[in-house]
């Protein structure tokens, strides 16, 4: 896949760093000293991490060169480096392993998320966000529109790019690891000006993977326009004009 966009990616800002404000709210009986943020984009979820623990010290790694740039030029005092989850080995532990939105990219999650245990000091913790993509009506029409006959020789393998299990999946991977957890989804009601933005705020993410295996940016196009059709029926427009997407989020927190 090219390398993320972090200015695209930070259009929506708002609808991409809730999440981890929630997930950070629901944190409890930990006072971290030091945290490591997994694919930590352009630093937006570890400032949320440094804002509720100012004490700590905060790490971020991803393995998007541009995403790692980003997040070094606009917030300096903190740690950062370019590196695969998939095969990072910190050499230290941490008091809060934390992860949004990041462990749809990675495979094999009974293995990641043991070594995420593993990283986790005593008494520590682990919290991680993701969405449940194939589950929401959006995800299936970017699936359905990469299995057609058009471009499916290009497009139909992106679909085991992404590793994304239920809850019944998680919870008993966890359950192994930590004595006590927490897990529970969120649809987000994302209030959008139209059904482009839709499009536009996929573009940077779930989009990406299908976009980068066309050949011309008119078979780009022309995929958009599917998806675009799609959304159109699948997301109503209310009254006012605008468009509500619902977007659902499965959030965990296993204590050590
Ligand atoms: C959707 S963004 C999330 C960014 C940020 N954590 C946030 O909350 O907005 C996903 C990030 O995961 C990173 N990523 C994907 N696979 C990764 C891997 N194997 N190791 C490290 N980072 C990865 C991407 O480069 C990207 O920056």
């Amino acid at each position: 896949m090219s390398d993320w966009n972090p200015e695209l990616y930070m259009k929506f800002r708002s609808e991409r760093t809730q999440p981890s404000i929630d997930l950070i709210s629901r944190i409890d009986d930990i006072n971290p000293k030091s945290i490591l943020d997994v694919g930590c984009g352009p630093g937006n979820s570890t400032q949320v991490l440094a804002n509720r623990w100012p004490e700590a010290n905060i790490s971020g790694i991803d393995n998007s060169e541009s995403m790692i740039a980003k997040a070094a030029q606009d917030y300096p005092r903190q740690e950062w480096q370019v590196a695969d989850a998939a095969t990072y080995c910190p050499g230290k532990e941490f008091d809060l392993v934390f992860s949004n939105a990041v462990i749809q990219w990675i495979p094999n999650h009974a293995n990641l998320l043991a070594r995420f245990h593993n990283w986790v000091s005593e008494k520590g913790a682990l919290a991680i966000q993701m969405p449940q993509f194939w589950d929401m009506p959006l995800g299936k029409i970017i699936r359905k529109t990469g299995d057609d006959a058009r471009w499916k020789d290009r497009t139909g393998d992106v679909v085991n790019l992404f590793t994304i299990h239920d809850y019944v999946f998680y919870y008993d991977q966890l359950a192994r690891l930590f004595p006590r957890i927490d897990i529970w989804q969120t649809d987000y009601m994302h209030v959008l000006e139209n059904h482009e933005a839709i499009i536009e705020m996929m573009r940077s993410t779930g989009l990406k993977p299908y976009l980068d295996r066309l050949d011309s940016e008119a078979d780009q196009k022309e995929f958009e326009e599917r998806v675009l059709k799609g959304i159109k029926t699948a997301y109503p427009k209310q009254t006012n004009g605008k468009v509500i997407l619902p977007f659902k989020r499965m959030f965990i927190v296993g204590y050590k």
